[in-house]
């Protein structure tokens, strides 16, 4: 099926201070719908056209590397619009969460130490992951437009680390942008609901 450019689940201003209207404008009108129309194209040449955007991204990694740059950023960025709401973020987790997030990442305060560790760490362009990998979460770092779905598992948070993210807000501070991610916009409703559908 064609990927469509999904609606932002909140109005533009609504993650200020810490994601501007601007950030959002250019990150989902303009970079998104990039990842869209491309992925489209190259989908159709491939004749993945029918396949969902699941199916298009483990099918073109290693083998389409163009179609797989795109597909992967349309996967990732679907998610990522989803993972952050306002006024979300903080250490109040679901309790099924915050339970799987003590056995599998050793607590709360280990996971944000980790999680913004790997999105800091994250030469150039890419992203940082939890993912559930054999029943259990991981926290990983992919490269560019990568995810964990090529490396078996299912990712149930994950945060842009592309200077597009966070460039018009924060400049070259990355860790203060992810430490402002994971302290104020993660929608952990979402990370729950993405665990859910991971370990059923
Ligand atoms: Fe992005």
């Amino acid at each position: 099926m064609a990927f469509t450019l999904p609606e932002l689940p909140y109005a533009y201003d609504a993650l200020g201070p810490y994601m501007s209207a601007e950030t959002l404008e250019f990150h989902h009108d303009k970079h998104h719908q990039a990842y869209v129309t491309k992925g489209n194209e190259l989908a159709e040449k491939a004749g993945m056209a029918d396949l969902s955007v699941e199916e298009v991204v483990k099918k073109s990694y290693g083998t389409d590397q163009a179609l797989f740059n795109n597909a992967g950023q349309h996967y990732n960025h679907i998610h990522f619009w989803k993972w952050m709401k306002p006024g979300g973020g903080g250490k109040s987790l679901p309790s099924k969460l915050q339970t799987a997030f003590d056995s599998d990442l050793g607590g709360y305060d280990k996971f944000k130490a980790e999680f913004e560790a790997a999105g800091a760490g994250q030469f150039g362009s890419g992203w940082a992951w939890v993912a559930v990998k054999n029943g259990k979460l991981e926290i990983m770092k992919t490269p560019n437009g990568e995810n964990p779905l090529v490396h078996g598992a299912e990712p149930i948070l994950g945060v842009d680390v592309w200077e597009h993210s966070y460039y018009i807000d924060y400049r070259n501070a990355r860790p203060k942008y992810l430490g402002a991610f994971v302290d104020n916009l993660v929608n952990w409703d979402y990370v729950l609901e993405r665990y859910e559908a991971a370990t059923r």
